[in-house]
């Protein structure tokens, strides 16, 4: 039987620069969609996948991720003085010894992020999330189910086993941007969302993209990647990729993506950003009726 997944590495040592000069003092996971910040809506996420080990990837000017899952004494002192419940900072609470920190002294990609944190990972399958890509799903009642895209690929990883990126469908001309997924076999697994990856690319230029499937910012690793991304050179953009060690374990191991039934929104981009906002806050009972008017007026 695999392992479970009970780690989850969050690289968050990025410097942000698309969200210049708000990220010059605040980390870009610390920007808000209506008053969480991308962060907790991770975490969120992992803990409905039944991960409670989180670690974080951090670099300088980022402590204020570590602090907003900490105890807020004066806060909560001043808000219980009068009569305030604290129900609302309920997702900011992590169980002692729960949340881990490692640096990244240089922001050298992805990959190396991920590489920082290997001996907090040790020799366990954990999963990735990068917080600037927001998986929402679906409300409830909907026909494809809400379960959370972690939860939805923990289900494929107990069936398959190995490793598993989430993908989603993008226009052809926008492939150059992410990381590519080459398919094998498609519709396997349970529901038929699991596609087997053959091979991956890193921005390819759209005449040479395998597909238009890209990864979506969710993993589920073996921990055997570390050993790979300990030997690997730079790749795309100098810096030291994920994508191309993942590259390197297909064929070795099981390699599956998963298509997540749900919504998802690029934040680390300002229109994707502003997407994500406005459709979260017309889902929201207590503002949709006032964001819907506004909407109306600007139109
Ligand atoms: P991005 O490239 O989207 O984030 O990296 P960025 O570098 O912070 O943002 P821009 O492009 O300058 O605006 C994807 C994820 O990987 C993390 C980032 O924090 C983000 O969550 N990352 C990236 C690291 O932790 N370390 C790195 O060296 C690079």
């Amino acid at each position: 039987m695999a392992k479970p997944i009970r780690k989850a590495v969050f690289p968050v040592a990025g410097l942000g620069t698309r969200f210049l000069p708000a990220t010059k003092a605040i980390p870009k996971e610390m920007l808000p969609i209506i008053d969480r910040p991308l962060i907790q809506y991770a975490v969120d996420e992992a803990r409905e996948a039944g991960i409670e080990q989180l670690i974080f990837v951090t670099g300088r000017g980022k402590t204020s991720i570590v602090e907003h899952f900490d105890h807020a004494f004066e806060l909560e002192a001043t808000m219980t003085g009068r009569d305030k419940s604290l129900d609302v900072l309920e997702p900011t609470r992590i169980q002692p010894g729960n949340l881990v920190t490692v640096r990244q002294q240089v922001p050298m990609g992805l990959g190396h992020a991920i590489w920082c944190a290997r001996a907090i990972v040790g020799d366990e399958p954990f999963a990735i999330f990068l917080p600037d890509e927001l998986m929402i799903a679906h409300a409830a009642g909907h026909p494809s189910g809400s379960t959370g895209c972690m939860k939805q690929m923990v289900e494929a990883y107990e069936e398959v086993g190995g490793n598993l990126i989430s993908v989603l469908e993008v226009p052809e001309e926008e492939v150059s941007s992410y990381g590519v997924i080459a398919p094998g076999r498609r519709g396997l697994g349970r529901d038929g969302a699991l596609t087997e990856v053959t091979a991956l690319v890193e921005k390819p230029k759209r005449e040479e993209a395998p597909s238009n499937l890209i990864i979506s910012g969710r993993y589920i690793l073996q921990p055997e990647v570390m050993r790979v991304l300990e030997n690997q050179g730079k790749g795309a953009g100098g810096e030291i990729q994920l994508t191309d060690a993942m590259a390197r374990m297909i064929g070795q191991q099981p390699f599956h993506a998963v298509t997540f039934a749900g919504r998802r929104f690029d934040c680390g981009s300002k229109a994707g950003f502003v997407e994500a906002t406005l459709t979260l806050a017309l889902e929201r009972e207590d503002m949709a009726d006032d964001v819907r008017a506004i909407m109306q007026k600007l139109a």
